[in-house]
Formats: structure tokens, sequence, C-alpha cells
């Protein structure tokens, strides 16, 4: 009777399938624990061992955020390899957490868990960013290692420094499965963000900010010859482009080479988008590379014929590593060194003049601001004004990234950005859009977090723009999920004009896993939403008669239109605008021939 007891039992455990793990090889020290290495400084709180009697182990880590620091792994807590790691082992990860406290504000508690080289540039092989539940909950995050690592050459690390908050973690375990295991058959705790339930309340709201804000009325009226209303015509609407900007980055390489590949690359582009931003093109050392130029040439030729704006990337991107090398000697002259930008920045924008749509005058001031330490902040008001000088046409925008992303909780970058629009706004720089990259890893932003972020950069009525997005994560249907939810929150937004992904070709892709179609061009999940969305969901199609006073009236996604109305065998066809303010056509059929 026992016997069968702990049998059932025995089932009962292993009928949970994250339990049963294959064998592996522990790759840390034995007792994890003592090998620990905590750092934090004292001003942002503590990391404590700690017992507890209901926990994964008796002895678990305490650590006790009471004011967030610069960057998460300013409250660190990390455990050296005991044994080298080859490239290509499969490992997993493995502990327990729960959070003691909240930070007040966010109702959040979050970690990141990293494996990565011991020191700089401390690359890393996994990093995930994962949400903390009040009870415990086990984690399972398996990985593959991409390079080779001496014993105590690589760390796992858990990164704590965000918002206010006590997380407790035990059972801390890294194992090793060898080269061979299938990592898909390892147990995986997959991401999650707040909002992602079908029925969650944001969803309506932003259904309803899109009927508002991204359709307007049209009215279209038939008349016969005479001018007399023709009832029962048939009428014909078809959208042609949506006046919302869709895009991606592209490469002049590829919009211009004669491979499948780049037919193939063409031909996505043309279908998929009306707006595009050169990946590296613009950038100034490669806009230096004068060889360059003719490619750059045909590409915006190309774009042109096909009907697609171009946004140009970018002007000044101000820390040496991304400026001609040569800038850098500059370094201890301010007045040639001004000379120089502003020379490029005026070149470099009337070489171009009238060919696009917009420039980033100024790319991720936050991080990137040698210039501005040796010039000073008016430099980039500077900047603003000779682009305009330059082209009187183009718009001028800012860019940076870390606003929308991270969860939209980097309240340093997202505080740095607001304080830099309003300077230049201040000193009437003739800024004109504000540009949001968007680039994520798993630490997805709730929808409702992205709206109220939107709100706040919608306070300087310009126009806010999502630059460069992509969703750099291995689960693709988690990635089809976000994408949607991301694509319908921004859509939703008034103070939004237009989406650009970063690329979407694996084949030439900065984050290949984040590209909307593979190396073969299959189309990944989240690139059929982008498919479904773009040119289905929010796409007009309408057909059917004219009514008694000869109109039809359809309420459509804000656009170019198509409309052919048909009736006693004649037919006519005209373009319309769908606008916000409500639009009409007449239509009038042509005399019989006779
Ligand atoms: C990246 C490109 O995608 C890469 O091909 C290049 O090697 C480096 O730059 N933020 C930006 C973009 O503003 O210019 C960056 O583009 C990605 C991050």
């Amino acid at each position: 009777m026992l016997a069968f007891v702990s049998l059932v039992a025995g089932l009962l455990l292993s009928a949970d399938p994250l339990d049963s793990l294959p064998p592996g090889t522990s790759v840390l020290t034995e007792r994890p624990l003592e090998s620990m290495r905590a750092s934090v400084q004292e001003s942002f709180g503590t990391i404590e061992r700690h017992n507890v009697d209901d926990g994964p182990d008796q002895e678990v880590i305490r650590a006790d955020v009471v004011k967030r620091p610069q960057k998460p792994y300013d409250v660190q807590i990390r455990f050296p390899t005991d044994r080298t790691v080859a490239k290509g082992e499969v490992l997993l990860v493995r502990f327990s957490a729960r959070a003691v406290a909240r930070s007040p504000e966010t109702d959040e508690a979050v970690l990141t868990v990293v494996f990565e080289q011991a020191g700089p540039p401390h690359r890393k092989s996994l990093s995930r960013t994962l949400e903390i539940p009040k009870d415990w909950q086990r984690f399972d995050l398996p990985f593959r290692a991409d390079e080779t690592l001496e014993i105590g050459r690589a760390q796992l690390g858990f990164q704590l420094g965000y918002d206010p908050q006590t997380i407790e973690i035990g059972g801390i375990q890294l194992l090793s499965f060898g080269p061979e295991m299938d990592l898909a058959s390892l147990p995986t705790t997959r991401s999650t963000y707040e909002g992602q339930s079908p029925d969650a309340a944001w969803r309506a709201a932003a259904a309803q900010r899109i009927e508002e804000h991204r359709k307007g009325d049209l009215i279209v009226t038939v008349l016969d010859p005479s001018g007399s209303p023709v009832p029962g015509a048939q009428v014909e609407i078809n959208m042609l482009r949506h006046a919302f900007a869709w895009g991606s980055a592209v490469t002049a390489e590829l919009l211009t080479a004669d491979t499948d590949d780049a037919r193939k690359y063409r031909e996505t582009v043309a279908k998929l988008f009306n707006r595009v931003v050169f990946e590296n093109d613009l950038k100034w050392p490669n806009w230096e590379r004068t060889e360059q130029r003719q490619t750059l040439m045909d590409a915006t030729v190309w774009l042109e014929d096909a009907g697609i704006e171009i946004r140009g990337h970018c002007l000044v991107w101000p820390s040496w590593r991304y400026l001609p090398k040569e800038v850098a000697s500059l370094a201890d002259n301010p007045a040639a060194l001004r000379e120089r930008v502003n020379g490029h920045v005026t070149e470099e924008a009337s070489a171009l003049r009238g060919r696009l749509a917009e420039w980033d005058v100024i790319n991720e001031p936050y991080t990137n601001h040698d210039l501005m330490d040796v010039l000073g902040n008016e430099a980039m008001v500077e900047w603003f004004r000779l682009a305009r000088q330059a082209d009187p046409e183009v718009r001028l925008f800012i860019n940076d990234y870390g606003i929308l992303s991270a969860r939209g909780r980097d309240a340093a970058h997202q505080d740095h950005y607001e304080r830099t629009i309003r300077f230049l706004l201040e000193q009437q720089a003739p800024l004109e859009g504000i540009g949001l990259q968007s680039h994520f890893g798993d630490d997805l932003t709730p929808p409702p977090r992205l709206v109220q972020v939107l709100d706040r950069f919608a306070q300087f009525g310009l126009p806010l723009l999502i630059t460069e997005h992509d969703i750099n994560i291995a689960d693709e249907a988690l990635q089809a999920e976000y994408t949607r939810d991301f694509l319908t929150a921004v859509f939703s937004h008034p103070a939004v004009a237009g989406v650009l992904t970063w690329g979407f070709w694996e084949g030439r892709h900065w984050r290949p896993q984040g590209a909307y179609f593979r190396r073969d061009w299959s189309v990944r999940p989240a690139g059929q939403v982008w498919l479904d969305l773009v040119h289905d969901q929010w796409w007009t199609r309408d057909s059917g008669a004219t009514d008694a006073s000869g109109q039809r009236k359809i309420r459509g996604f804000l656009g170019r239109y198509e409309v052919t109305a048909t009736a006693e065998g004649r037919s006519v066809r005209d373009t319309v605008t769908i606008t916000r303010e409500g639009s009409r056509l007449t239509l009038t059929l042509a005399e019989p021939s006779r």
C-alpha cells in the first residue's frame, strides 16, 4: 500500500514535464552561494543571504533595492563558472524567485539573468529580463553558448538594479547538456507582458481610438452626363496607399543589385512599405565613401519611381566612434571641429535636398554626446538650423532609443530625451518630429505603458515616429503576439505618424532573428502579423450600389483610394484621398457613345 502511494505520488510529481530534466552536468561550484559575488553600492540597497522556510532552498539570496541606479548591473550577483563552457554547448539556467516587495510606483518587480563573459565587453549568450511574481516561481532558461570560455572566464549574473524592490532568489542551477541536446526539448519559461491576454482592457480603447483617429468618411456621388444623381450605380472603392507611414530600413545595395535575392527584396519593399530609411548608407562615414554614391542615387531613383518616401538617417551621431575617424583628431580644436561638423551637415543635406521626406539631424544624444561635450549643447541647435537652410522642405527629427523599449521604464533616458527636446524647442531649433527607435529584447513593454509614454512625448505637439522597430527574441509566437500588440498600440495613438521596422529580411538584418522574412524568404509569424494588419485589417475595400440620392458613403482608413463607378455599361474612375475631416468625390458618367 505504501509502495503504491509513493508510486502514485511519484507519477504525480513527474507529471509536471518541467520537473524531469535529462541528466546534465553542473557548470557552477557545488554550493553556488559560497562562490557568489555580490556588488551593490550602499546607496542603492543591499544583497544578503537569508533563511526562509517555504523557498526552494533553506538559504536564499535577498536583494533589497532602495534606489534605482543608472544600470541594472549596478545591483548584481554573479556566479563564476567552475568548468570550461564550449561553444555550441546547450545550457539551462534554473532558479526560483519571488518578489517580497514590488516598486510602489510601477507595481513591478524585475530582474535580468545573463550568461556572459566575466570581464569586458561582457558578451552574452543569454540575457532575459523577467517579471518576478509575489509567490515563488521557478524559471527555466535554456540557451546555447556562443563561444568557448575557460573556467572562471564566464559567469551567471542576476541584475537587479531596477525601481525599488525586494526580490529573493534560490535554487540556482546552471546545467550543461552538451552540444547534441535539442534546445527545444528543454523546459522554457516564456516571457510575458501585462496586457497580453485577449480580453485585456487596453484593446477596446485602442480599437476605438483607431476608429476615431485613423479613419475618415468618404461620400462618392455618381452623376449622369446631365448632372442628375444615378441611384443603383455600382461603386468599387479600393485603397491604394496608407496615409500613415509603414516602413522599413533598407540598403541601397539590395535596392539596386541584380540577384534573385535583390529582386525579391525590391518586390517585398514595393509591396509592404510606403516609406523607407537607409540603414547605413547615409551615415556620415558611409556618405564620405563617395564611390558608393552612384548606388545610393540609383536606389533613391528606384524608390521615387515606386512612390516610396525616404527618411534620412542620420546627419550627426555625435560619438567619435560613429564619426569619420579623423574627426576625433579635432577634439582639442573646438573651432575646427565645429566647422568640420557644420560643413558636413550643410554638404550632405544640400546634396540630398528635395529627395528626402525626413532627416534625423541628431541620433541618440543620451549615450552619444562627444560632440556636445566639446562644442556645447548649442551646437545641436546649429545643426538643425543648417539642415533647414540646406533643405527647406525636409522634416527635421531627433531620434533616440530606450524610450518605448525596456518595459518603458528607463526613466533616466526618457527624462534626458524630454529635456533635450524642450531645450531645442526653447532655442527655436526647427525640430519637427520625434523619433522613437523601439528596439526590443524580451523586456517587452506592456501596451498600456506604451500609450503612457507616447502621451508624454506627444505633449510637444510634434509628430512621433517609430523609427527602428524590431523584436530580437527566439520565441516566434511571442514575437508575433507582441508585434500585433505593439503595432496596435502605436497605430491607435493620435500623435504617431508611422512605424518603420529596422530591416525585414534575415539575409540583411542587424538582429537576424528579428526579421519578418527568413533567409529563404518564408514569412515568420511576426511578418504575417504586419501583412494581416497593415494590408488587410487596416486596409479598406468596399463595393456596392449608390443609394436613392446617387451616393455611396463609407468610412475608410486614411489614405489614397481609387474609385470606380459603373452604370448602364459605362464606367468612370478617379482617385481621392480620405482625410480625417472627411472627403467627397463626384464621378460623372460619360455620354453613351453612339
Ligand atoms: C545599426 C545598423 O543596423 C548596423 O548595420 C550597423 O552596423 C550599426 O548601426 N540605432 C541606430 C541605428 O540609430 O543607426 C543602428 O543601426 C541601430 C541602433
